[in-house]
């Protein structure tokens, strides 16, 4: 059979991640967190003190950005490293999710994540997730899916999630997080979060984290039969 690439784009919250692992498991394919990337340059400009504004100072930071993924055993699942330092808890605090989509509207900055997570799925047999995957990174993937969700229920995972890392925070904060990461996401000039015209949508709204997977696993099947 042959490997394929998987693209999965749609807003913050829908299930993106926690499906794209479970497909990537299912098929022993690879899976990356494009958001995590973008996540660990955003924690790195927090420590630094780098503007959006200073072009300069950016283009700097690039060249001594490392990003890497590492698999941990306990958790299941891959950890994001920035310059040998395990930053996944870090990451995922509503600090840097308050500043990461100002960071990934920076367009050297998209320039550069981009050339990385193409020359990742250069071997294909990757699931991909994040905002323009299907759109910008692999235009090509043999499959895209844009997975969308209603905004209050997206607002309550995103709150579970944060309680079980510790942060208890109002469900109004995180709903004005989502709005304002919704908006410059859809609207900045490079790589915006826009669904590929050749995308199947999946509204996970309400759906279980089992049928999601199911979804995108029977379009696998599909595309292999297909392909066959
Ligand atoms: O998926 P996430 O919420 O962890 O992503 C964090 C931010 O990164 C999100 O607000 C938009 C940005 N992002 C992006 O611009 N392009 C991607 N491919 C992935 C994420």
């Amino acid at each position: 059979m042959s490997d394929i690439i998987i693209a999965l784009d749609g807003f913050s919250s829908c299930g993106k991640s926690s499906t794209a692992k479970r497909v990537a498991a299912a098929l022993q394919y690879a899976f990356v967190d494009t958001g995590a990337m973008y996540r660990a340059v955003a924690l790195y400009f927090h420590r630094n003190h780098i503007e959006v504004s200073d072009q300069r100072a950016i283009e700097q930071a690039l060249t001594e950005i490392e990003i890497s993924f590492v698999f941990n055993s306990e958790r299941q699942a891959s950890d994001t490293y920035l310059n040998g330092e395990n930053i996944e808890a870090e990451i995922r605090k509503m600090y840097i999710s308050d500043l990461v989509s100002q960071v990934s509207a920076v367009p050297v900055v998209r320039h550069a994540m981009v050339a990385l997570q193409q020359k990742m799925g250069q071997k294909k047999a990757l699931v991909m997730d994040g905002r323009d995957i299907g759109t910008v990174v692999f235009p090509k993937a043999e499959l895209k899916i844009f997975m969308t969700a209603e905004s209050e229920i997206r607002a309550q995972r995103r709150k579970l999630e944060l309680l079980q890392k510790g942060e208890d925070l109002p469900l109004e904060d995180i709903k004005e997080n989502l709005r304002m990461r919704d908006e410059i996401d859809m609207n900045r000039s490079e790589g915006p979060l826009k669904r590929a015209e050749d995308a199947i949508d999946l509204d996970t709204s309400h759906r279980s984290m089992d049928e999601q997977v199911e979804f995108v696993l029977a379009h696998v099947r599909r595309i292999q039969r297909e392909n066959k």
